[in-house]
């Protein structure tokens, strides 16, 4: 039976299934690098403060790094008695260096610790995740500058509306998860301040230095308000914020490889490495990546709403339903990380389908907007530019033509401002050209686009 650090008050030893019940060191030993790093500097710090002395600081140090060794190691045994990794390795210190070890925990609370401990790990993660989506935007980019030329339907309603550059639909992710870098990044000047030194809720009557502890750690700010600090999980709940923004953009991009992937479409062609078969339909190829990424953006949404649910009604400062904070965001890291890694990846391997995108993007009547501006240009205001090219798509459906297929006479017999030179507006090509405004799909548009986003993901 181990000692409790709390015995002293206790007569009775916990009970077998509250320690199963309330452990959390099954999963919060993932922190173990950064609560080692957190109590290397917490130590330098009583030590520079004369509140333990140097010799006591150095010989804590030394144990903690060797613990490090272990578990780094895997020599490292954790054990549930011991409740979480903070316990498990301050247990771990006393035993190897004796009544020393038990100096660590001086001017410091677990619930300043493992907030510590958050802050460490999701500073990392951040800094991971922005870099993850680099990768996938300068893939999105690379693919976009590559396909310049290619033109397919643009949609809205998943009707064909206008034809537009593959390029600038591609783009379009590209621009999504660039805001979505920026928000993980942004998020890092909340997420990079000290915690330490808040103590249970209400700072410590010892002279300790928060600034110095935050230098060695490499944290921007110190925490202001001691209840805020040990009550506050916004930084975790921001990140699961912005990674579910991140996951909406990904599905959304998943659920346009599914259809594209479809017979249907054919837009698309995914290699065998990153499609499955089926076990009784052997002419099947399905796209089973692009489908689990689509169906695991609910599992992220619901780490979001969970730690929502468990912060909106606790009383300040620090309650213990707050440990119910680190399966969640594991999950979602760990979700994140493998979706991006395997996102950019496989899109070097799609193959658009070039004759598909353009035959799809020519049929239809996806011009029609050209001839209304047609006749915008020609002093008709728009209005009954719409309405009068919306008779001539009626008529050239019941009459079975396409707009090409049109004659001349029977263009002016809808309006006599129509000349010859309409099947030049009418053409995708020319159509596409034509949207040269600012952020439109014409090729120098996209590639003024493209130009000004690699600017960006260099800086
Ligand atoms: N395992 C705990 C958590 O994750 C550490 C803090 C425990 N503090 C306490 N007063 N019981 O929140």
């Amino acid at each position: 039976m181990t000692q409790k650090p709390w015995a002293g008050r206790f007569t009775e030893a916990t009970s077998k299934s509250v320690e199963k019940y309330t452990e959390s060191v099954s999963f919060d030993r993932r922190l173990w690098r950064y609560d080692i790093e957190g109590s290397i500097a917490h130590a330098r710090m009583l030590a520079k403060q004369g509140i333990i002395a140097k010799k006591e600081a150095d010989l804590i140090v030394r144990g903690l790094k060797e613990i490090y060794q272990d578990i780094e190691k895997g020599r490292f045994i954790f054990c549930e008695e011991f409740e979480d990794v903070h316990m498990n390795i301050e247990a771990a210190l006393i035993k190897k260096i004796g009544d020393t070890g038990g100096k660590l925990h001086t001017a410091r609370s677990r619930n300043d610790q493992v907030a510590l401990d958050m802050r460490l790990f999701l500073r990392h993660e951040t800094h991971e995740t922005a870099r993850l989506l680099l990768v996938l935007e300068k893939v999105l980019s690379d693919k976009a500058e590559r396909s310049m030329g290619v033109i397919m339907p643009g949609y809205t309603h998943t009707q064909r509306a206008q034809p537009v550059l593959l390029s600038h639909h591609l783009m379009a992710y590209a621009q999504m998860f660039d805001r979505d870098r920026q928000r993980f990044s942004d998020a890092l000047k909340r997420i990079n301040v000290l915690p330490l030194g808040a103590c249970a809720l209400a700072g410590t009557s010892l002279p300790i230095d928060r600034a110095y502890v935050a230098k060695l750690l490499g944290f921007d700010k110190v925490s202001e308000n001691s209840i805020d600090t040990v009550s506050d999980r916004d930084a975790v709940i921001e990140y699961l914020s912005c990674a579910s923004l991140l996951m909406m953009h990904v599905s959304r991009l998943a659920e346009e490889l599914v259809l594209w992937s479809a017979e249907e479409f054919s837009f698309i062609e995914m290699s065998d490495a990153y499609t499955t078969g089926s076990s009784l339909m052997p002419q099947k190829k399905n796209p089973d990546v692009a489908e689990l990424m689509r169906g695991r953006t609910g599992r992220v949404y619901g780490n979001l709403v969970s730690l929502l649910t468990m912060m909106k009604g606790l009383p300040l400062s620090y309650n213990r339903d707050m440990q119910e904070d680190k399966e969640p965001l594991f999950d979602t890291v760990d979700t994140i990380k493998t979706t991006l890694g395997i996102l950019a990846e496989m899109f070097g391997s799609i193959k658009f389908r070039k004759d598909r995108l353009e035959s799809s993007a020519g049929s239809g009547y996806s011009t029609a907007t050209d001839i209304a501006e047609y006749l915008v240009r020609r002093g008709m205001p728009f209005r009954k530019a719409h309405e009068v090219t919306g008779r001539l798509v009626r008529y050239a459906i019941d009459n079975s033509k396409t707009l090409k297929e049109l004659t001349l006479k029977e263009y002016a017999s809808f309006s006599p401002l129509i000349e010859s030179d309409i099947y030049r507006w009418i053409d995708e090509g020319r159509s596409v050209a034509a949207k040269d405004s600012f952020g439109g799909t014409s090729p120098g548009r996209v590639r003024e686009q493209i130009r000004a986003f690699r600017k960006r993901l260099k800086n």
